[in-house]
């Protein structure tokens, strides 16, 4: 504890790139997040103020400043414009904890946007982290910019991959100069291809991890139109070992002749948690060949999969691997075509093979499915999930069958659906029944065009959070004071950024009073 404590003292990564006096006075925000602070929101939530002081703030933009003080005078309600100024800028309040560039001196950014209480850079995490300010990211060269946190993480994300293409959480780049965080819950792994923990922090392979690269990259490229950057520095190699990865991982268990194929990926924990390592020795259950759909051992729980054909990941791969063909386009003609054949035939996939018929629901689509003819019919809160399907663009809300898989999402007919007097929505494996996901309740606000649905949902939030005025991991739905995770900043983002997209959509919405 007293090494750990010291490191983040003396090789605080502002070090390096800025130099922000005071920083070594600042409270570690994983404790922080675990107290109450004054002056609590003036509605009948009281909710604690959240933001660390100005000095101790990792990264500010003054287009994310701007936005606070204008939704100050569209959100009426105390307690729900309390929770936006808490969680909106978490992300970059409290986890860009290193900037700089790589080799310390190129013109290569580099951007490690840590999860929040556990300092590792998730593919998955980080581009999300980023994307809740994806509507103010315009061009801009400073490095000081909103720009150039999305291109820092690029470029890291490309190296991640390209290194280590079947891991999802990261190390601290060498340049700078932070520690590799010991991961413990590891230790026992036993992984092929094989790593180093110096940087990896955990190897579980999940489609939806190199999935989330291609969001990032076209997230940045939609707003910037800035396709030359993606010819500079790695962005062009990382997305060739994305396409050997899937492509690799299309085969399934058997080959035509009855030997079972090498699976390129194998991982084995020593666990008491099922849902913390692979049957069959490390390579999971049986999956056939020829859906077109990609494998994929975990889900983005970080829970393996029971069926390794997992459809929301597929949907998030398909989707913004087409879209980032036309990135590619301008620098290799060739390369831009696989990629829009590869996310065809996963949708071609998906569209055949992840629809099943559900006696109350009529057609919907499945959660996972073998190939074989088993599928498994539940949500995870989770994003990529079923519910967050048209926020993926993949689909339209409107669309019929995503309809019906809503409806049978958000119902008791999911397994990992649960209710109380406190909060509904879904939950997961991942901590078990009897807690919801905040996460999954903004999901369901994200993808939902009814008022009295946003406002009961809103409702549910801003009284959850147990006074703490956070989003928290999950909720006893019975008990708002029994909660997971006090600082998970993807999901204070993703609330931010569904608050902020009701000013469009539905400002009449915002000038709701909970009091
Ligand atoms: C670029 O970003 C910097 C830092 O956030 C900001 O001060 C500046 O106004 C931005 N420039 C433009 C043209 O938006
Ligand atoms: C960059 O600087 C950091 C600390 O200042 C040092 O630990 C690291 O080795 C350097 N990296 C390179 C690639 O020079
Ligand atoms: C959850 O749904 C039940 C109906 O199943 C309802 O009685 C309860 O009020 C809901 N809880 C919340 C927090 O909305």
């Amino acid at each position: 504890m007293m090494m750990r404590f010291w490191t983040l003292l003396l090789s605080s990564p502002a070090a390096t790139s800025y130099a922000i006096s005071g920083r070594a006075a600042c409270p570690s925000y994983s404790q922080y997040a675990t107290q109450i602070h004054q002056p609590l929101s003036a509605g009948k939530y009281q909710l604690s103020s959240m933001r660390p002081e100005q000095t101790c703030r990792k990264f500010t933009v003054p287009e994310v400043e701007n936005a606070i003080d204008d939704m100050k005078s569209l959100v009426k309600d105390p307690d729900l414009f309390r929770l936006f100024e808490n969680t909106f800028p978490n992300t970059l309040d409290t986890t860009i904890s290193w900037k700089g560039f790589a080799n310390n001196g190129t013109e290569e950014e580099l951007t490690f946007v840590t999860t929040g209480d556990i300092i590792a850079m998730w593919l998955r995490d980080s581009a999300n982290q980023l994307r809740s300010y994806k509507s103010f990211l315009k061009t801009n060269t400073s490095t000081d910019s909103l720009a150039s946190l999305f291109r820092g993480a690029i470029n890291l994300q490309a190296r991640y991959i390209i290194q280590n293409p079947y891991c999802n959480a990261f190390q601290a780049p060498p340049e700078s100069g932070l520690p590799p965080e010991h991961n413990s819950a590891s230790d026992t792994d036993v992984v092929t291809p094989k790593y180093s923990s110096d940087f990896v922090f955990e190897c579980k392979y999940e489609l939806d991890s190199i999935s989330a690269f291609l969001q990032l990259s076209w997230d940045y490229y939609e707003k910037t139109q800035d396709a030359k950057f993606f010819g500079k520095f790695k962005w062009i190699e990382a997305v060739k070992t994305i396409l050997d990865v899937a492509d690799s991982l299309l085969v399934g268990t058997y080959a035509d002749d009855g030997s079972v194929n090498t699976s390129p990926y194998t991982f084995q924990r020593t666990t008491t948690r099922v849902t913390e390592t692979l049957s069959n020795d490390g390579i999971g259950n049986p999956v056939k060949s020829g859906t077109g759909l990609v494998r994929s051992a975990f889900r983005p729980s970080d829970d393996s999969t029971i069926y390794q054909l997992f459809i929301p990941a597929n949907m998030q791969f398909s989707s913004y691997l087409g879209k980032c063909a036309d990135i590619m386009r301008i620098h290799d003609g060739d390369l831009a075509k696989k990629m829009s054949k590869f996310a065809k035939s996963v949708r071609d996939g998906i569209n055949k093979y992840g629809k099943v018929k559900h006696a109350t629901f009529g057609e919907i689509y499945a959660f996972e499915i073998d190939g074989f003819g088993s599928s498994n019919l539940m949500d995870d809160a989770n994003v990529p999930s079923l519910l967050s399907a048209p926020i993926l663009d993949f689909l339209d809300a409107s669309d019929k069958t995503y309809q019906n898989t809503r409806k049978f999402v958000l119902s008791t007919w999911n397994p990992y659906y649960m209710h109380g007097p406190v909060i509904n929505g879904t939950g997961g494996p991942h901590v078990g029944p009897g807690k919801a996901w905040p996460m999954s309740v903004i999901t369901a606000l994200l993808t939902s065009n009814d008022d009295s649905e946003i406002v009961a949902g809103l409702h549910t939030l801003i009284s959850s959070t147990a006074g703490f005025g956070l989003i928290h991991e999950s909720v006893d739905t019975f008990d708002a004071s029994k909660w997971t995770r006090q600082w998970f900043s993807w999901a204070n983002g993703l609330f931010g950024e569904m608050l902020l997209g009701l000013k469009d959509r539905k400002p009449d919405v915002l000038a709701t009073s909970f009091q």
